[in-house]
C-alpha cells in the first residue's frame, strides 16, 4: 500500500503557493483547503462586527470562505492580525487536522502547514520568491480584479504583513526543517508545477489519473 499524500506547503503571500496548491491537488486528485481563508474570514468578521476573534474563530462555517471579499488586501491585512492570537490560532486548529486526516490524503496551504498542522506530512514544501517578484505577482493580480493601487503601497503593505507573521510567537512562518524550499523568483505557475510535481514524484508519489 503507498503512503496517503499529505501536501503541506508554507510560504510568505504571494510567493505562488496557492497556485501551486490548486494545481497539485487537480493533479493528483485531492481536497485542498487554503488556510489563509480562515484566518482571512475570522478577522473580516471582526473588523466587521466587533465580536471577539476567538469566538469568531470557533464558530467558523465553511459557507463563509465564499466571501469574495476575503481575496482582497484589506482581509489580509486583518487576518494577517488576528492569526498572531494564540486562541484564534488554538480555535482553527481542530478544523484544520481534520482536513489533513482525510483518507484520501490532503493539500494544505498557509504559513504553519509544515510546522504545526501536519509535522508528518511526508511532502513538504516551503515556496518563496522575492519581495520585488512577489509584490509585481500582487500588482498584477489586484489590477486584473480591477482595483486601483500602485506598486510602491503594494510592496509596503506586503513587508508590514511579512514582518507580522515571520515576528510573531505564534506559530511564526518558519520552514520545516525537512522542507524543500522552492524559489519561484524566475518562475511561472507552469514552471513551479513541473519541479513540484518532478520533486513528489521522486519520492514514489504518482497520480492515479489517467
Ligand atoms: O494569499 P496570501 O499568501 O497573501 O495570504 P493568505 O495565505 O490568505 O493568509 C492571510 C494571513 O493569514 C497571513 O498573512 C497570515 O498571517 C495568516 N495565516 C496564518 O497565520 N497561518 C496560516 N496557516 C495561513 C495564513
Amino acid at each position: 500500500m503507498t503512503e496517503r499524500l499529505v501536501i503541506a506547503i508554507d510560504g510568505p503571500s504571494a510567493s505562488g503557493k496557492g497556485t501551486l496548491a490548486k494545481r497539485l491537488a487537480a493533479h493528483f486528485g485531492l481536497p485542498h483547503l487554503d488556510t489563509g481563508l480562515l484566518y482571512r474570514a475570522v478577522g473580516w468578521a471582526a473588523f466587521r462586527t466587533g465580536r471577539a476573534p476567538e469566538e469568531l474563530a470557533a464558530q467558523l462555517q465553511a459557507s463563509e470562505l465564499d466571501n469574495p471579499e476575503l481575496r482582497g488586501d484589506e482581509a489580509g491585512q486583518w487576518g494577517s492580525k488576528v492569526a498572531a492570537n494564540v486562541e484564534v490560532r488554538a480555535n482553527l486548529l481542530k478544523l484544520q487536522k481534520e482536513f489533513a486526516s482525510k483518507a484520501t490524503g490532503a493539500v494544505l496551504d498557509g504559513r504553519d502547514i509544515g510546522t504545526v498542522i501536519c509535522p508528518d506530512a511526508p511532502v513538504k514544501l516551503f515556496v518563496t520568491a522575492s519581495p520585488e517578484s512577489r509584490a509585481e505577482r500582487r500588482y498584477q493580480e489586484l489590477r486584473g480584479r480591477g482595483v486601483d493601487t500602485i506598486k510602491p503601497r503594494v510592496l509596503a503593505e506586503m513587508a508590514e504583513r511579512d514582518r507580522r507573521d515571520s515576528e510573531r510567537a505564534a506559530a511564526p512562518l518558519r520552514a520545516a526543517p525537512d522542507a524543500w524550499l522552492l524559489d519561484t523568483s524566475e518562475m511561472d505557475a507552469d514552471a513551479a508545477f513541473a519541479a513540484a510535481l518532478a520533486f513528489i514524484e521522486r519520492k514514489g508519489f504518482r497520480s492515479a489519473g489517467p
